[in-house]
């Protein structure tokens, strides 16, 4: 008898559908040689989600994600729901609602030069030399999740004398959400290079000091690994100027957003970023990219970035490492062979060998054999 693995999909909005296709069909094809069924059950998250039930995380959605044993979104938002009034419903809230819901606090993204894309990336070959490092981001805490407001007819005083709206979000955290996120970090690191720079703005902010505090005492457990504090807008500057440094990142959840994005660059491109969302129950693989509205429908979004949170969904809740292994070398040995979608691709890359979101899935299915 073979095996299930149950495994929630969360297509979204944009591009999400193109790149979620070609997730389950390498799914198929890993499961088949695995003797491992793999199980799908689709949901609605995002703007779909608002379209259809005038919610961007209805209940049944995060019920089935609970119920399964893995959960794979692609991307969610777009143009078409994008407003500044508080009170309509936004796409952004059936992310932040599910990562919330799940209680996924670790976000894992690690940022890796694929030796065929060193052209691809926005920094000369000779700075990647060594890249090779891994963001945790904390995922449901800080200025995402703190209190926030709009405030209409606030009476002058209340805004230094001004008239007008006043709005705030605020950056909060609690020890053990710090302790927790720094544990992971560490841990990671212990497996790695040994490495932690724990990324604050302790200069300004109140729950960056905490944030030092509880990172050095985290810290006293791991004798075996270095710690450096950095200042995030110092980390923004050697994230350019010499990513080599770098091991492991802990940081805070906006602090982690913005850099993860700037760090996706030096891989080339943001469409082979992968990330993992780990917490005490479910956990949750997506690409860190967007939903790309621009090129929806246009069947040339860039899967490898979904392929490779597949792959971390194989390593991480499959316990699945031969076959995950052997998924990052079919989409390495694919790049090496020059094929490229069109947000890697350089001036060297040759016109027949650019392909679309559906030919890149089948050039993985067929490196699998
Ligand atoms: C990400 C995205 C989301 C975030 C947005 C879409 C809410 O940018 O996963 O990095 O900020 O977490
Ligand atoms: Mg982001």
């Amino acid at each position: 008898m073979t095996e299930t693995r149950r495994i929630c999909l969360l297509p979204g909005d944009g591009i999400g559908p193109e790149i979620t296709a070609e997730a389950v069909k390498v799914l198929r094809v890993i499961g088949e040689r695995e003797v491992m069924t793999f199980e799908f059950n689709e949901a609605l998250l995002g703007g779909i989600a608002i379209d259809e039930t005038g919610t961007p995380l209805p209940e049944e959605t995060l019920a089935k994600a609970h119920a399964a044993d893995a959960v794979l979104l692609a991307a969610i938002g777009g143009p078409k729901w994008d407003t500044t009034d508080p009170d309509k419903p936004r796409p952004e809230q059936g992310l932040l609602g599910i990562r919330k819901g799940l209680g996924l606090y670790a976000n894992l993204r690690p940022v890796k030069i694929f030796d065929a894309l060193r052209d691809a990336s926005s920094l000369k070959p000779e700075f990647l030399e060594g890249v090779d490092m891994l963001i945790v981001r904390e995922l449901t805490g800080g200025l995402y999740f703190g209190s926030r407001a709009r405030e209409t007819d606030v009476p002058g005083a209340a805004t230094g004398g001004g008239e007008g709206m006043r709005a705030y979000d605020t950056m909060e955290y609690r020890e053990y959400e710090i302790e927790r996120i720094v544990r992971v970090a560490f841990d990671a690191a212990r497996t790695r290079g040994k490495l932690v720079h724990s990324v604050d703005k302790a200069n300004v902010l109140e729950s960056s000091r905490l944030w030092r505090e509880v990172a050095h005492r985290v810290a006293q457990e791991y004798p075996d690994v270095e710690v450096v504090d950095q200042l995030v807008d110092n980390t923004a500057m050697q994230l350019i100027r010499r990513p080599a440094q770098f091991d492991v990142i802990v940081t805070e959840n906006m602090f982690g957003d913005i850099l993860s994005d700037e760090a996706s660059m030096l891989t080339g491109s943001l469409g082979m970023l992968a990330s993992a969302s780990l917490g005490d129950g479910t956990a949750l693989y997506e690409p860190s990219h967007g939903s790309a509205p621009d090129i929806a429908g246009q069947r040339v979004a860039n899967p490898l970035a979904m392929l490779l949170s597949v792959e971390l969904m194989l390593r991480y809740s499959f316990d699945m490492h031969a076959a995950a292994d052997r998924l990052a070398a079919a989409i390495e040995a694919v790049l090496a062979e020059g094929w490229r979608t069109r947000d890697i691709a350089d001036t060297s890359t040759l016109p027949q060998k650019m392909v679309g979101t559906s030919a890149m899935g089948d050039l993985v299915v067929e490196e699998l054999g």
